[in-house]
């Protein structure tokens, strides 16, 4: 059943082979001064960098340049940035790279001119800005998060021991995202797949919760569907155009509120998940990877019909002679098979949880009220020994 809702999102796509020469226009609506935002260096070994500022230049701009958000980035690195913002006075922030830095950027955007601490605003609190927000704008460059067209920005705070998001408003999304698929042609394969999962699992956390007849959950099984195919060529062949720009397309539509409407959304396994990252600062997509099977099987019961249809139309379960809570199971079988396939982690050992660590990642862990299972922090900790 689909509820109540207003459905708009402001950011303005532009998507293919051929996107990057569209910054151009875009770059006419922004003042003269361009913060380019990006990661650890791979923008300057694939020569997107340098094609970037050769357009910033053309249109008279002023680059400042705010290279260095890492993986994950860190609550420093938004405070670095945001000083950098308002000292410059940026008339646009211009996030070159993955959810990492689009993420950034987004709180910077919001930061630069905050004058409470925008970590405990944003990201404790969970308030709106109430300041001049900066506009961004984005060049994705490895595919995952859908932070190109959603408000989400997560941050880590290693100090505090937690990674907290904050999902801003439209006003803090990006105005404009290029998607051009071949830009992630040079993602390593170890982030490739993690991107991979990180899409599956955006579905599947919405997918996961108020059971019922819902179109959303029909447009969540498409996307599965061409997931499941498309993952699988991408990997033997990373450089297959078809598949690369079929996954990149899925992922923006994966988290960008389509999804959301009529939905609760589940997002444990995403809470679960940074806590990991809080403790260990692994990849994203792996730590998801790394409870999904745990975590599913954990609240199966709670939720046999939508897993039921989970299994016949995601992955093409047989239902004859079978239970519902057989054919239920065999849905997550199914996942399972596909993640060794794609390749992705299975066990949380492998990402630095160790036994003498587990309670701290428990506290570290924000609980929300699920529809399918009551979870406390004994469950967690009962979840987490199981994905070791
Ligand atoms: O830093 P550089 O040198 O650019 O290298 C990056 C990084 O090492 C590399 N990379 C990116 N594009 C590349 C490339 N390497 C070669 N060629 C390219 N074209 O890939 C590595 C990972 O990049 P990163 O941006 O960290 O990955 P991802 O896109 O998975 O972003 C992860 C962050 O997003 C947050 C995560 O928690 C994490 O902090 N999320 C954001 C969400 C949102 N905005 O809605 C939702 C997600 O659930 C997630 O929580
Ligand atoms: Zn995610």
């Amino acid at each position: 059943m689909q509820g109540n809702f207003k459905y708009s999102n402001p950011t303005k796509l532009y998507f293919g082979k051929d996107s990057l020469s569209f910054l151009k226009e875009e770059l006419k609506n922004y003042g003269p001064k361009v913060m380019l935002s990006y990661g650890g260096g791979s923008i300057k070994r694939n020569g997107i960098y340098d094609a970037v500022v050769n357009i910033l230049k053309q249109e008279g701009k002023t680059v400042i340049d705010d290279g260095g958000v890492m993986s994950n980035p860190t609550v420093e690195k938004l405070y670095e940035g945001a000083a950098k913002a308002k000292e410059n006075a940026v008339d646009l922030i211009l996030a070159v790279g993955g959810g990492s830095t689009i993420d950034y950027a987004k709180g910077v955007a919001a930061s630069a001119y905050c004058e409470t601490d925008p970590w405990q605003t944003y990201y404790i609190e969970q308030k709106d800005p109430v300041c001049k927000i900066i506009p961004v704008g984005s060049i994705l460059t490895m595919v995952g998060t859908g932070s190109e067209m959603n408000g989400g920005s997560v941050i880590s705070n290693h100090t505090a021991k937690f990674k907290g998001g904050k999902v801003f408003g439209e006003n803090n999304m990006p105005k404009f995202s290029i998607l051009n698929p071949e830009f992630t042609f040079t993602v390593p394969t170890y982030q490739m797949v993690a991107g991979f999962f990180d899409i599956m699992s955006h579905i599947m956390e919405q997918y996961f919760s108020s059971d019922g007849d819902n179109t959303t959950d029909y447009l969540a099984e498409g996307l599965m569907r061409s997931l499941i195919h498309s993952s699988l060529i991408a990997v033997k062949d990373p450089k297959d155009y078809e598949a690369r720009s079929n996954i990149m397309w899925t992922a923006t539509w994966a988290l960008n509120t389509l999804l959301k409407k009529g939905k609760k959304g589940d997002w444990m396994v995403h809470m679960i998940g940074h806590a990991i990252s809080a403790h260990t600062n692994a990849t994203h997509g792996m730590t998801l990877a790394s409870v999904s099977i745990p975590y599913y099987k954990y609240v199966l019961d709670g939720g046999i019909s939508q897993f039921k249809k989970f299994a016949i139309n995601v992955w093409g379960v047989n239902p004859e002679g079978k239970d519902d809570r057989q054919i239920a199971s065999e849905g997550i079988d199914c996942l399972e098979k596909w993640m060794k396939e794609i390749g992705v982690v299975m066990h949380s050992s492998e990402l630095g949880v160790k036994e003498d660590n587990i309670e701290a990642i428990a506290d570290s862990t924000v609980i929300y009220h699920t529809d399918f299972y009551p979870l406390e922090r004994k469950d967690i900790i009962e979840i987490l020994q199981r994905s070791m």
